[in-house]
């Protein structure tokens, strides 16, 4: 259920998040904006190194410390700017307003405390110590994301279980905070490919029963035609395209997301030869003036290597930046 006219739950303007280093700035989000709708999944693609991990940790206000700093931006959090918020706000605001499952479930969890004392710590904290019964809610928790036999389980450590039962309880622990928004960064890709799946099925359900608003950072596509309702493509720092999975599938105008599409492996018919995009994205420490796909772009002419494209509209609620796309 989308509810596009509505609006939205997390709302992301020009972000720019670099980092400081002494050989130069590393611009890794340069100008990110997109909007997130309550009880929709927007897909956040783009090949490794594009930004994507960085947008959802700008957002979450968990940078890595040190070099990396916002220097730009807005990110709206029901209409209120969480970016000028105390630390203390934010810690209030993450975990029960907005919640981040990461690639790898060890980070998410810690490694000296058993899973129900993670599970009770998540309940306690929103319902500010008042529910009494934390113990059976958590067993409930472990259940709602099908781990087996819950009531033992409780009682162990992370080193105990298996990688996809950790991205469970991970799961778990962020749907006992019960958030409005869910960024999702690459939850499945430390997972084998049978447990894959089920973890996808798995968020897909738990998302239609809260209705909760999920950010899914992918660079499968695959995995965003399965879950997501609107996909964002990311190319060196900026988001290139954007729209419903629907017209970005049928009609990828942006050379970087046709050359994306065509890359994905196709399940049925013969073996072809993959295609892949020549050339490499440029140094986020030194990006062109111009389109940064234009050096790698087959269409390319003279303006595209000098002046940044503004988003062209193809069709309502689908845009991309591309000079192609000008109306004669
Ligand atoms: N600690 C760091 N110091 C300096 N630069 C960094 C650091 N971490 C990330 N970067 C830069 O930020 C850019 C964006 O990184 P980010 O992790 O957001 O990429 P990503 O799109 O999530 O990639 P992936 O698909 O591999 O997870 C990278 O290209 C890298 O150059
Ligand atoms: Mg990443």
């Amino acid at each position: 259920m989308t509810e596009l006219d509505s609006e939205p739950v997390l709302e992301v303007r020009d972000l720019h998040t670099h980092f400081f280093l002494r050989r130069g700035v590393v611009k890794a989000v340069d100008g990110v904006s997109f909007s997130l709708h309550k009880g929709e999944v927007l897909g956040l693609v783009g090949e490794s190194g594009c930004g994507k991990s960085m947008t959802a940790l700008s957002v979450m206000r968990l940078l890595p410390k040190g070099s990396a700093r916002t220097v730009q931006g807005r990110v709206l959090l029901h209409g209120e700017d969480i970016l000028t918020r105390s630390p203390r706000e934010m810690r209030e605001i993450r975990g029960s307003q907005i919640s981040m499952i990461l690639q790898d479930p060890q980070t998410s969890l810690n490694p000296v405390f058993t899973v129900g004392e993670q599970l009770r710590e998540a309940i306690f904290h929103r319902t500010h110590g008042r529910n009494k019964d934390v113990m059976r809610e958590a067993i409930e928790a472990l259940r709602r994301v099908d781990i087996a036999a819950p009531e033992q389980r409780i009682g162990q450590f992370p080193h105990q279980m298996s990688g996809g039962m950790k991205q469970r309880v991970v799961g778990a622990i962020v749907m006992s905070g019960q958030p409005g928004v869910l960024i999702a960064d690459e939850p499945t890709t430390a997972l084998d490919v049978t447990i894959q799946l089920q973890y996808l099925k798995l968020l897909q359900r738990l998302q239609r029963e809260t209705g909760m608003a999920i950010l899914f950072i992918t660079h499968d596509f695959g995995v965003v035609a399965r879950m997501c309702d609107r996909v964002a493509v990311m190319y060196a720092g900026r988001i290139v395209e954007c729209g419903t999975v629907e017209q970005v599938f049928e009609n990828p105008s942006h050379p970087y997301t046709r050359a994306l599409i065509a890359s994905v492996p196709k399940m049925t018919g013969p073996i072809e030869r993959l295609y892949t995009i020549e050339g490499q994205p440029p140094s986020l420490m030194d990006l062109p003036v111009g389109c940064r796909f234009a050096p790698r772009c087959p269409h390319a002419e003279q303006r595209c290597h000098d002046i940044y494209p503004p988003a062209f509209a193809v069709e309502t609620g689908h845009d991309a930046h591309c000079w192609m796309l000008e109306a004669e």
